[in-house]
């Protein structure tokens, strides 16, 4: 690791970005916050997190990552030594309604981003994937080596070009590049589109739920400070890799049934669950297999599921009042 220069995190006024902000000026790192408080989802949730990142010290700015000039600029007045770019349209179902909208700010954000990193000599820097590019793989858990040729949505394979395209920048600029496949974040601040952010509201208010599918198809929570963990561990230690691959995730699979159990038990009320449909572009399972970051990042999931639906609970409990 080289001298502790700043770090210019994008998507800080999201769910990761702000958590990841906060964990970074905790070690004493300076902090520029990026953000274009894209309304996919309330302004005012953005302002609450982008608030937090400015009281604990992040210099925040607002702007589109789209923009070339713009980011250019940022990179060129703040001189970053390194950039963690989560900022993205995230979620499968909304990028099949609007695919070209996920194209422009996931990957073309993605490509202006690198470029503007490497006209202003960054030194490392770690990108944002998920766990939907394995597709519908059916081998588990899933490995950084298996194929990820086929991506069934919008959002999946904008994030799979994103990898591709860091590859290709990272092999002709040699900038140490990560691409981190997050499985499905929990916790305070989820995003309020998420399944457990839904539930827990509807099922708290005695409302209907709707359960795609029978309940069977399965997702690997992770909590979020595990998250920030491997986050700031692949910051620390790309150098010494190059280009690299990690998942992130809870390797500990949990199944849709289960987890509306889980939330009903949580909030303390019996869910009613209405049943529809898999919806297109979901995913059957996704499962992480966390040899890789286990060896490379001394990353190792520590909160349950359970215990990280009770954190996120509390704290929306917290917010309503
Ligand atoms: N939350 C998850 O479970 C999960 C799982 C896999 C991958 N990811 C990825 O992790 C990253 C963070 O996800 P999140 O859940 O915190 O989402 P989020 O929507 O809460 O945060 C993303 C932020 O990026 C900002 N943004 C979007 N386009 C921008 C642009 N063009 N310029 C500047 N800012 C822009 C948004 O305003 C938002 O605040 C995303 O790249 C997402 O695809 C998240």
């Amino acid at each position: 690791m080289t001298e502790r220069g700043a770090v210019l995190v994008t998507g800080a006024a999201g769910f990761i970005g702000s958590h990841v902000v906060e964990a970074l000026l905790a070690q004493g790192r300076p902090v520029i916050g990026v953000d274009n408080f894209d309304p996919f989802y309330s302004r005012q949730i953005k302002e609450q997190n982008a608030a937090h990142c400015r009281a604990a010290g992040c210099k925040f700015v607002e702007g589109d990552l789209c923009d070339a000039g713009f980011t250019a600029s940022l990179f060129e007045r703040t001189k970053p030594a390194g950039v963690i770019h989560l900022a993205a349209r995230a979620g499968v179902r909304p990028s099949i309604a609007d695919p070209i909208g996920y194209v422009r700010s996931n990957v073309l954000a993605t490509m202006v981003v690198l470029e503007a990193a490497r006209g202003a000599g960054c030194e490392r820097v770690v990108l944002a994937s998920s766990s939907s590019v394995y597709g519908n793989n059916t081998k588990v858990p899933f490995s950084e080596d298996d194929p990820v040729e086929n991506p069934i949505s919008p959002y999946a394979a904008s994030k799979r070009s994103c990898e591709l395209i860091a590859h290709a920048h990272h092999h002709l600029t040699g900038m140490p590049t990560a691409c981190l496949r997050f499985f499905t974040v929990i916790g305070p601040r989820q995003r309020p589109d998420l399944a457990v952010s839904l539930f827990l509201s509807r099922v708290s208010r005695g409302e209907p739920i709707r359960m795609f599918g029978d309940g069977s198809t399965s997702r690997d929570y992770t909590y979020i400070e595990d998250i920030v963990a491997g986050v700031l561990a692949s910051y620390e230690r790309i150098d010494v890799h190059g280009y690299r691959v990690w998942n992130l995730g809870g390797s500990d699979p949990v199944s849709l049934a289960e987890m509306i159990r889980t939330v009903g038990e949580v909030v303390g009320n019996e869910p009613i669950v209405t049943r529809e449909p898999m919806q297109p572009g979901d995913v059957v399972r996704t499962y992480a297999d966390l040899s890789r970051a286990r060896s490379e990042l001394d990353y190792e999931p520590a909160t349950p599921f359970r215990e990280g639906v009770a954190q996120q609970w509390a704290w929306m409990r917290a917010r309503q009042h």
